[in-house]
């Protein structure tokens, strides 16, 4: 049963471990690896409109969200750029939101302050879907994250997981530890330069730091020997100062290293923190990650819809 229709998405501890593996089973509904191509799909949300609002810059959560709607017959509204919207005359973010809201189904909003999803969601009377709030929260990523692991280790618990970057800002991180902590079994690593560790909140019992020097990374993950190696960028615009002494980066050598079983995972974009010359390994799954966030934003516009 979809209990899930009229729900505002906003944020991956809203939701229970069995509702995340009730979005992931619906979201092989739409991956042509387990399900052959279904022209029917097309007809899942015809006469619906997806108003699609990102006050930031995005690639992968802004495209996917348009295809997704278009693959399940929906139309699209929206903008990427507020400047050229009334905002720039003025007009406030709780307005905005009870505009657009007028003209559409659902909402899928990108916005830098954290709060905002939550926010726009007090003020909507359709669901609202939280595309990344600042810092905050960036539940659909959480999910297509939880979605790649299912779909290449198997399953989601009794897994090492080495965070490797900077657990103290990097969002995805968080995400991934909070939907990973409703399984059980797992152990977390943060893999990080001192000064960049995992901030209290998103820890337990199961979480341990590995505070090195990034220059020892190689070796440090061939010690810890992890099952999925969840790599992000260092987010420079959150770190005061000089950014560039966190610097590393996962190479061929990294690779090496690892289990042969393991996985490099990266919600990307990246910048120079994985080199390009892994993308050939069957470890790295990234691009693949990035592909599995338009099953699940496939489901997720679905369910919110009532349509399955
Ligand atoms: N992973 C992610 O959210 O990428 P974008 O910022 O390009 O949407």
């Amino acid at each position: 049963m979809n209990k899930f229709k009229g729900r505002d998405i906003i944020d991956i501890n809203d939701f229970t471990k069995e509702d995340l593996l009730f979005i992931l089973k619906t979201a092989r509904r739409f991956d042509p690896d387990y399900v052959k191509k279904d022209r029917s799909n097309y007809e899942i949300a015809q006469g619906k409109i997806a108003a699609v609002l990102f006050f930031e810059p995005s690639t992968r959560t802004q495209q996917s969200f348009s295809s997704a709607a278009q693959k399940i017959g929906m139309g699209l509204i929206g903008f990427n750029d507020p400047e050229l919207t009334s905002i720039h005359k003025g007009e406030s973010f709780a307005d905005t939101i009870r505009i657009m809201m007028a003209y559409a189904d659902v909402m899928v909003i990108r916005h830098p302050e954290p709060g905002s999803a939550r926010k726009a969601a007090e003020v909507a009377d359709i669901p609202v879907i939280n595309a990344g709030d600042g810092p905050n929260s960036h539940p659909t990523q959480t999910m297509l994250d939880m979605y790649t692991i299912l779909k290449v280790c198997k399953r989601l618990d009794n897994l090492k997981i080495a965070f490797v970057g900077d657990p103290l800002h990097y969002r995805a991180f968080h995400g991934q530890f909070s939907a990973l902590s409703k399984f059980s079994g797992n152990k977390f690593y943060g893999v990080s330069p001192k000064g960049l560790e995992m901030p209290e909140e998103f820890r337990n019992s199961s979480y341990h730091d590995v505070v090195i020097d990034m220059k020892n990374l190689d070796k440090t993950l061939t010690e810890l020997k992890p099952d999925i190696v969840s790599v992000g960028r260092i987010p420079k615009e959150y770190i005061k100062g000089d950014a560039t002494k966190y610097d590393f980066q996962v190479t061929v050598n990294t690779i090496k290293g690892l289990p042969r079983h393991a996985i490099v995972m990266h919600p990307l974009p990246r910048v120079n923190e994985l080199d390009p010359k892994i993308d050939v390994s069957p470890k790295a799954v990234y691009f693949k990650q990035a592909r599995n966030g338009l099953y699940i934003r496939e489901a997720l516009l679905a369910l919110v819809l009532g349509r399955i």
